[in-house]
């Protein structure tokens, strides 16, 4: 079935030579143009479309408030922001999970990659094996309430790091877990931190709310025992992976939005371990045997049992967390970067060398018999192939960190 794209410039200009542009793409694609917000929802009424991608600013309704809209109103609608690079941050304040963001100009080409991508990855997160197992497995670890109020502060016109920090300090279990770990040498600080204020001035707000995802993940599985697997080592391995994957980043000069990704997606990388483990550990035992008799990766193992692997399952969670795109592409990718379609340097770069580097530096994991390899092919095509010695040495002091 053909798909159904519209566009919302209040530029005629722009639309006409988007008009001419897309030709070529008649076959797969509907496409229509809407001049401003209004004209856009008034057409979202009469048909359903796949995807809206919006130029930012304009008059009246601008492309935050339509999109906003757009989501309420149509929420598996794919919204992509089409705009000025400098307004990237604030899109990313204002609109909210789930949508993708292009700068102009942009061609045929990169319009398309970008559509095909965001399906891609719908499809992939969505798909009826997922599902299958997802209803086999009892429970998924819920959004954490504390996150969603973090959340909602730092959306608040004045948002505070003393208020977040409160926010935390209202659950004690989780004030203690985010002190431990700001105070491991994962992040290098050197005080003493005693409040998650105090970690949210030193760290960020964004890396604290990380941790609080990461850790209620964890805290809700905790309990469970499942042979040759430790609830531990994935812990201390995601916040290796988290903490590395961020650094990497950092080291690209990345913007701060793929910084923040980075290391929201390296947290909660492998979640879908967890998940499989814990809710299946008769089938997870079969897969850990599995990849050790045939010395394939853990992933490649889970496809036999599963068909699907962790990485696809803690992406579909992340995805019904409504966590942004980007995120949850990187979980899902982390070991098949290639699929991304990426163009550039992305948080799923980051997480995808930090999960390798992170092996490298604290060892195996009893349930990760055969590491993960780096992705030079993906790399290069990236042109960051020559970054990976610079990048294992920035993360080397990191994984030095872990919690015993
Ligand atoms: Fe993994
Ligand atoms: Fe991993």
């Amino acid at each position: 079935m053909k798909k159904r794209i519209m566009f919302v410039d209040d530029e005629p200009k722009i639309l006409d030579g988007l008009r001419r542009m897309l030709r070529p793409m008649r076959k797969e694609w509907d496409v229509s143009f809407a001049e401003n917000g209004p004209a856009a929802l008034e057409l979202m009424e009469q048909e359903h479309f796949d995807v809206v991608i919006s130029d930012m600013r304009m008059p009246g309704m601008d492309g935050a408030a339509l999109l906003t809209e757009v989501k309420k109103r149509s929420p598996d609608t794919i919204r992509i922001v089409l705009s000025g690079q400098s307004d990237r941050e604030t899109i990313f304040r204002s609109v909210g999970p789930a949508h993708q963001f292009m700068s102009k100009p942009c061609d045929a080409e990169k319009i398309k990659k970008l559509v095909s991508r965001a399906y891609g990855l719908r499809d992939l997160v969505n798909s009826d094996t997922l599902k299958r197992l997802v209803s086999q497995v009892g429970t998924l670890p819920s959004l954490p309430h504390l996150y969603t109020e973090i959340v909602n502060e730092l959306q608040s016109a004045d948002p505070s790091i003393k208020r977040v920090g409160e926010i935390i300090e209202k659950d004690v279990g989780m004030s203690v877990k985010i002190l431990q770990l700001v105070n491991s040498a994962f992040f290098g600080l050197r005080d003493h931190v005693n409040s998650p204020s105090q970690a949210a001035n030193l760290l960020g707000l964004d890396i604290v709310r990380s941790l609080v995802l990461m850790v209620h993940v964890f805290t809700e599985l905790e309990d469970f025992r499942i042979p040759n697997f430790r609830i531990q080592s994935v812990y201390n391995h995601s916040l290796a992976v988290g903490a590395c994957a961020q650094s990497i980043a950092r080291f690209q000069r990345a913007e701060k939005t793929i910084c923040h990704d980075a290391s929201t997606a390296g947290f909660l990388h492998d979640s879908g371990k967890l998940i499989l483990a814990v809710n299946l550990p008769d089938e997870y035992g079969k897969t850990i045997a599995i990849s050790r008799n045939e010395k394939i990766p853990i992933w490649e193992a889970e496809k036999k049992v599963f068909h699907t692997t962790h990485a696809e399952v803690g992406a579909h969670l992340l995805g019904l967390w409504g966590l942004p795109n980007s995120i949850v592409a990187a979980v899902a990718f982390h070991h098949n970067p290639e699929m991304s379609l990426d163009i550039q340097f992305s948080s799923l770069t980051a997480v995808h060398t930090a999960n390798v580097f992170a092996f490298e530096h604290q060892g195996k994991n009893e349930e990760e018999d055969i590491l993960p390899k780096i992705n030079y092919e993906y790399l290069s095509e990236l042109g960051l192939d020559h970054c990976v010695s610079q990048w294992r040495e920035a993360c080397k002091e990191i994984c030095q960190g872990s919690i015993k």
